[in-house]
């Protein structure tokens, strides 16, 4: 057991017990941060957090390469579906059994539609590989349940949105480590371009470990 985390850059990351890799938001065609090309990325699964493009990013081409099952929201699943792609379909407060371990959603403070289409809610996403927990929060505001979905699913790390404007900035996605309070937490969606937070100097939880990650970046936990 055990987990190794590669940033993908902006809200991606690939998760991999060494048997099962997960993609969550593999966003790279495009992606001025990106080290990878989709073509490099070897999965059995992705998971979405919500529709917009940013982060569904190369899934269609990642998921047909690789026969890779989708795991999103029902709206996410139907359109994938219709693309020619496996999905597994879910909602937040469920979990959903996988090969690798389960996929849980959670709710966000957002927004989520892809080229006009209407993506149903837009969510954070729980991943269990390895024997560890991955909270990635997906796009959203500070809200206070935070502190329950923490307390419910004991993340061993969280991936945390802290560029300002479209999800929290530093400071607020600081607040929000400290209401999920996981071992380790990560901050993403920032630097990706000039609209987004630079820098995330200001991110430091109290009682949190933080691991500021480069894009491409590899992190072997426990
Ligand atoms: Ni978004
Ligand atoms: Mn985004």
């Amino acid at each position: 057991m055990g987990l190794t985390l590669t940033f993908l850059g902006h809200a991606g990351v690939l998760l991999s017990d060494g048997t099962h890799t997960i993609a969550v938001d593999p966003f790279l065609t495009g992606n001025p941060v990106a080290t990878m090309q989709a073509r490099d990325i070897k999965c059995q699964a992705i998971v979405l957090t919500h529709g917009h493009a940013d982060h569904v990013g190369d899934t269609v081409a990642i998921a047909k390469a690789n026969r890779a099952t989708v795991y999103g929201v029902f709206e996410i699943a139907e359109f994938l579906g219709t693309q020619g792609v496996t999905a597994e379909a879910g909602n937040p407060g469920g979990k959903i059994a996988a090969p690798f371990g389960w996929v849980a959603f959670t709710q966000a403070f957002h927004s989520s539609s892809y080229e006009g289409r209407y993506m149903g809610m837009p969510c954070g996403a729980i991943v269990h590989v390895g024997g560890v927990t991955v909270y990635h929060l997906g796009d959203t505001g500070l809200f206070s349940d935070l502190k329950l979905l923490g307390e419910i699913y004991r993340p061993d790390i969280a991936l945390i949105p802290a560029g300002d404007r479209f999800t929290m900035g530093p400071e607020l996605a600081a607040m929000a480590a400290e209401f999920v309070r996981p071992k380790v937490a990560i901050p993403i969606h920032y630097g990706t371009w000039p609209l987004l937070a630079q820098d995330v100097s200001a991110f430091k939880p109290k009682g949190v470990e933080v691991k500021v990650m480069a894009p491409g970046e590899r992190w072997a936990y426990a």
